[in-house]
């Protein structure tokens, strides 16, 4: 249980489970740092504000102020007379909303660069954009679980799994909570978009606690994030905006989360009495049900004064917690500072997933890196010449310049006296395709747009739900036809979600994620195509052969169910190999583990265990690998996946080199539910732990007890 003064901004406190094996991002020059209170101080001054509030001043605490956002902002009431600051809030997932900002790749390319370190780094700048510009709660992280890859909002999370999703939104708020408030949502099971108004999602309490909550448990209690934002859907029968199981037994009483929870917007409250006593605090962005119809039911008797003060209390504490009414005024010249657009190429570059990487026809040696034989490249299609950052919907953010991945390459063409020929349509006639096939390699963009995937808003422009995980079929022919008069072509594939590659990519030589890559991603891209940049990134999802490999996607009923299995747990429990695994991307270099040095037996009760492995780069270039460790349990008496992620670890390593990688694991991802006591519980039989580099190339093994 957290102590009361607990929920703090995170000076420098890197999490629990990662603090033996990340340093503390190196960002300070830029980041504003929010000075803590002393805990007393706190409780002093939101005494002194409770003392002095009317009934009606308490409740003006507890809702919006309007439904549009004022200057970028939404905001709650300031209360002048007695100096009470109000929120302004902004979204922010991959960068900045409410102004002009730094944009990063999408949260689900930077859960492909598996580095906690990276995502605090982000979350740092994201939080001290915002809190220059004015606001003092960012709407992120979304810790939603991918669990289908139709979402439309897929690219807002970190994806398929609960601790790649734990460790990178413990980062993600560990970052911003230097500057700022942040608000982790949606609370809970929120992983559709067209049904998501209307839809009743049942979960068992053991895919609960075992599955889709995990992440926001880690968020909460390792990182001490200020705010809940509640899903729009229903949990198991009740709104999450009045969902008592998940508002208070779970999130306060089992978690000991002592921030305030707030509704998702505009469609996500409905009942005053309900909301109010399930734990919700503040309805934004303006009072339907709470303000005046909040008076009313005090005054009739329907909520007890002490219920609202409880809520007022939470409200308070963050504001005096995070010193929001501090008039310092604020230094906007870091929004876009150059130090900021350094962590953004930084994520770019890390983000990167080189799918496959094979000679073409006739070579031996792989297509990737270009290398002075090349000469002459044609770049083709609509995309390679697009600023295409990801949906437009509340993660929209738009930064001053771009590089697309035309102008990346182009940059870096001209710096090596490579001819470009920029072929930026999806559809060549006879002299495109003469000039293509007169290159020495093309480079095709294809993917996704925001028309194609993006949040569900309605009476807006933009894409929702997949209707299916293929790209479109002007891009599979696009893709068809440079492949009919070029060998060496290395397609780009831009998304925010798993892409069906299925049947032209074993007929390509080589294949990387580039996802929605932020601001710099043309020079990322650039770096990775000649070899400067050595891709470390791995799938933070599975990319299947077909649509059909995955459970169905229902985004139409109003009453669903979720399965026991998705994505890569899925797939290896029917027995389907999907084209990608989860965790899978290759390198310019080759790596070798050896020496596992795992703990036999495990204490019951542990939070973590740590094992470490010899890595070492038997290539000749510089690279990283990233070291997983996947658990299962054949003997267990529930059902669970063959294997799921335990931890991970990031390593660099020069040619050559050997470095002993420490993998802290997550005890909590083996354990399961027991309803009955009311706790995750460590089943007393054998554990396997498998160690490798993706989830379908794991070489070691040791076996693990329970003490
Ligand atoms: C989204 C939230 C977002 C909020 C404010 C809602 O529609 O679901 O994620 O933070 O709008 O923009």
């Amino acid at each position: 249980m957290l102590q009361r003064g607990m929920l703090r901004p995170r000076a420098h406190a890197p999490s629990l489970l990662l603090a033996s094996v990340v340093t503390v991002a190196t960002l300070t020059a830029c980041a504003p740092k929010v000075t803590t209170p002393e805990p007393d101080l706190i409780a002093q001054q939101v005494d002194a504000w409770m003392a002095e509030m009317t009934l009606e001043e308490k409740v003006a605490q507890m809702h919006g102020t309007g439904v549009l956002a004022v200057d970028g902002l939404y905001l709650t009431a300031t209360n002048e007379r007695l100096g009470i600051p109000g929120f302004a809030m902004s979204d922010g997932p991959r960068g900045l909303t409410a102004t002009t900002s730094t944009t990063f790749p999408v949260p689900m390319a930077r859960g492909a660069s598996f580095d906690p370190d990276l995502e605090r780094a982000v979350g740092e700048v994201i939080g001290a954009e915002a809190h220059a510009y004015g606001a003092n709660v960012l709407l992120t992280p979304c810790v939603n679980l991918l669990n289908h890859p139709s979402w439309g909002r897929a690219q807002e999370t970190y994806g398929e799994d609960p601790a790649l999703l734990s460790r990178m939104g413990v980062a993600h708020v560990d970052g911003a909570q230097q500057s700022i408030a942040a608000s982790v949502k949606h609370l809970a099971l929120n992983n559709i978009e067209l049904s998501r108004f209307d839809v009743n999602v049942n979960a068992s309490p053991r895919l609960l606690h075992e599955v889709y909550l995990p992440a926001f448990r880690a968020v909460v209690r390792e990182a001490q994030v200020a705010s809940v934002m509640t899903a729009y859907n229903s949990a198991n029968g009740a709104y999450c905006s009045e969902n008592a199981p998940l508002l208070t037994e779970i999130l306060r009483d089992q978690w000991g989360f002592e921030g305030f929870v707030e509704s998702d917007w505009i469609w996500g409250t409905h009942n005053t009495v309900p909301a109010v006593t399930a734990g919700l605090d503040v309805e934004m962005p303006y009072p339907q049900i709470y303000g005046d119809p909040l008076i009313a039911a005090v005054e009739e008797g329907d909520v007890a004064v002490e219920v609202i003060d409880a809520s007022v209390r939470r409200i308070l504490t963050v504001k005096a917690s995070f010193a929001m009414d501090d008039p310092a005024p604020r230094d906007p010249s870091v929004i876009e500072s150059p130090a900021h657009a350094a962590v953004a190429l930084r994520a770019a570059r890390e983000s990167l997933v080189l799918l496959r990487n094979e000679p073409a026809a006739g070579a031996t040696a792989p297509v990737l890196p270009l290398n002075d034989t090349v000469t002459r490249v044609a770049v083709v299609g609509a995309l390679a010449d697009t600023d295409n950052l990801g949906d437009t919907g509340s993660s929209a953010s738009y930064p001053s310049t771009v590089i697309t991945p035309l102008e990346g390459i182009e940059t870096m063409a001209q710096a090596r006296g490579v001819t470009v020929d920029a072929l930026a349509t999806d559809t060549l006639d006879a002299t495109a395709q003469t000039t293509v096939a007169n290159a020495d390699v093309a480079v095709v963009v294809v993917g996704l747009t925001a028309e194609d995937e993006g949040e569900y808003i309605p009476l807006f422009p933009g894409g929702a739900d997949r209707e299916d995980l293929n790209l479109s079929a002007e891009h599979v022919a696009l893709i068809e036809q440079v492949r009919a008069v070029q060998p060496r072509v290395v397609v780009l594939v831009e998304g925010g979600s798993a892409v069906v590659m299925d049947p032209w990519i074993t007929d390509v030589p080589a294949a990387m994620m580039i996802w929605y890559p932020g601001q710099s991603g043309g020079t990322a891209v650039a770096e990775a195509l000649w070899g400067d940049l050595n891709p470390s990134g791995k799938l933070p999802l599975s990319i299947p052969t077909d649509g059909g490999q995955l459970p169905l996607f229902d985004n139409v009923s109003t009453d669903i169910t979720y399965s026991d299995l998705h994505g890569y747990w899925h797939l290896e429990a029917v027995g389907a190999t999907p084209r990608f695994a989860f965790g899978h991307g290759v390198s310019y270099t080759t790596f070798a583990l050896e020496n596992l040095s795992a703990p036999a037996s495990t204490d019951a009760d542990a939070t973590t265990v740590s094992l470490t492995v010899d890595v070492t780069n038997t290539g000749d270039r510089e690279g990283a690998e990233v070291v997983q460790v996947y658990g299962g349990a054949p003997d267990s008496a529930w059902t669970r996946p063959l294997r799921r992620l335990l931890g991970f670890t990031r390593v660099e390593l020069a040619p050559g080199a050997t470095t002993t990688a420490e993998v802290v694991l997550d005890v909590d991802m083996l354990r399961h539910w027991d309803e009955t006591l009311g706790q995750l519980v460590l089943e007393d039989v054998p554990y396997t732990l498998e160690v490798g580099t993706a989830s379908d190339d794991l070489p070691l093994q040791a076996p693990l007890i329970v003490e």
